[in-house]
């Protein structure tokens, strides 16, 4: 089986491939709404500090877990345990968890499309505040469109699943997320023009203590993990089509980077719009659907095309933002079943389409079914599985052999200076930091 796994092509191919799990709507539409809630620029510096110190470490464990055991996220815990059953019971988590995700994930990424449709057909021209929430309203309720844009979502991304790990994923990436970029900072750029636009930078840039609490440490960790796409598999699976000649630092390093780089440039596409048309930055979750076309039916008073052409760029880089990063959700189950019931990439593919796509629906249909998933996912699973994954790597596999894959059996010289640093913190800093924000998800 190992002899036909396939590997990502090229260190780029790695870091586009994981960002483009990474990047998605966490970054474009969960974080500027949760910056707006928690304080400003003090969650963006703690959102920083938690990454670098706290997620990144995470991420190389799961990256090491992938490259290790070259399997599935299931086999990976039984190959690497020698079969303790604790272990063994521990890998059907990073089975089950991203089907729950992918299933209400493709019902925004549903939304998304919708809304690229609606600004390109000028929906939100002459505009006012509340017309823009009742559009959303009455389409969050209508039933019928959004569970099809849902569907829609789901079968384009299990096409590019069902097309293989090279050709499919890694080909997939390769083309969208430099678009993304560019696609974002147009938008930012186009935003920090507007007047009082600056009002939003400052509340970017210039701290202010006296909105941070106990509680904005925990939500700028909590959204650092779901922003990585960490305690799902996904990175344990992406992580096993890691060459062997591949710096697992150097490009866990860069997705990290270009990840937290894409929420900030996402942060300045929205705030500065958000402030210039005076709209509440802690509006919540809707902030992108209730405020986002808004601010360009403001933009474009004298230009309606323009700025419907601009809003229609602006859903179609959050479609296929979120489709990379569901992309990720559903290879873990691939790659799953193709590999212990050695069944075709495209019947797997397609039973997972029917799985979330028939889960999504309900999603879709009732926002208590969707909420009650975001939840127990982000909030409870999610943590718990980073934290099983950090120890495992800290405490259950043997130093040498974490060092081993770390430095390329000692041949990054780099990598072996770093490797007591790397290894203190996923030993001693990265579980008591997960343990803490999962306790406090309960108490704050
Ligand atoms: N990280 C993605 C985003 O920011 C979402 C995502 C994809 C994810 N795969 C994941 C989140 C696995 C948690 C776990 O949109």
């Amino acid at each position: 089986m190992s002899a036909k796994r396939e590997n990502f092509g090229s260190r780029m191919a790695v870091i586009l491939a994981m960002a483009g799990s990474a990047i998605g709507l966490g970054n474009i539409w969960r974080f500027p709404y949760m910056v707006g809630e928690h304080g400003g620029s003090v969650f963006i510096i703690i959102y920083v500090a938690a990454t670098l110190l706290i997620s990144l470490p995470v991420f190389v464990s799961e990256v090491v877990i992938g490259r290790r055991s070259r399997s599935n996220a299931l086999t990976a815990f039984w190959k690497l345990s020698s079969g303790k059953r604790f272990w063994k019971i521990v890998g059907f988590l990073p089975i089950a968890i991203p089907l729950i995700i992918a299933s209400y994930y493709s019902v925004i990424g549903g939304w998304s499309i919708d809304y690229l449709y609606k600004s390109a057909a000028m929906t939100f021209v002459h505009t006012e505040p509340s017309q823009v929430s009742a559009v959303f309203d009455s389409f969050v309720t209508n039933g019928a469109e959004p569970v099809l844009m849902h569907l829609l979502f789901l079968l384009f991304c299990t096409l590019v699943v069902s097309s293989g790990v090279k050709s499919g994923i890694e080909r997939f990436s390769k083309i969208t997320l430099p678009a993304l970029f560019v696609l974002i900072v147009v938008i930012a750029v186009y935003s920090i023009s507007l007047p009082g636009a600056l009002a939003g930078v400052r509340y970017l840039v210039k701290p202010d203590f006296s909105a941070l609490t106990p509680s904005t440490f925990a939500y700028a960790m909590g959204q650092s993990f779901y922003s990585l796409s960490l305690g799902m598999g996904a990175i344990i699976t992406y992580g096993s089509y890691v060459s062997s000649r591949e710096n697992i630092l150097a490009s866990s390093a860069g997705t990290a980077v270009s990840d937290l780089l894409f929420a900030i440039l996402a942060g300045f596409a929205i705030m500065p719009a958000v402030f210039a048309a005076g709209i509440e930055p802690g509006a919540g979750p809707g902030l992108i659907f209730r405020s986002v076309p808004y601010v360009f039916s403001q933009m474009g008073q004298g230009a309606p095309v323009i700025s419907s052409i601009v809003a229609a760029i602006f859903f179609l880089a959050v479609v296929v933002a979120a489709m990379t990063s569901c992309i990720s959700l559903l290879e873990v189950g691939v790659a799953f079943l193709v590999e212990k019931f050695s069944m075709k990439r495209w019947h797997a593919g397609f039973l997972l389409f029917f799985l979330c796509g028939g889960a999504g629906v309900l999603c879709a249909l009732d926002g208590r079914v969707f909420d009650g998933f975001d939840y127990l996912a982000s909030n409870i699973l999610l943590l718990l599985m980073a934290l099983l994954a950090v120890v495992f790597v800290g405490f259950v596999m043997k130093k040498e052999d974490v060092r081993d894959e770390l430095t390329n059996s000692g041949s990054l010289k780099g990598s072996g200076t770093l490797f007591p640093v790397v290894y203190f913190l996923i030993r001693w800093v990265a579980p008591p930091a997960v343990v803490l924000i999962f306790i406090s998800n309960f108490i704050l």
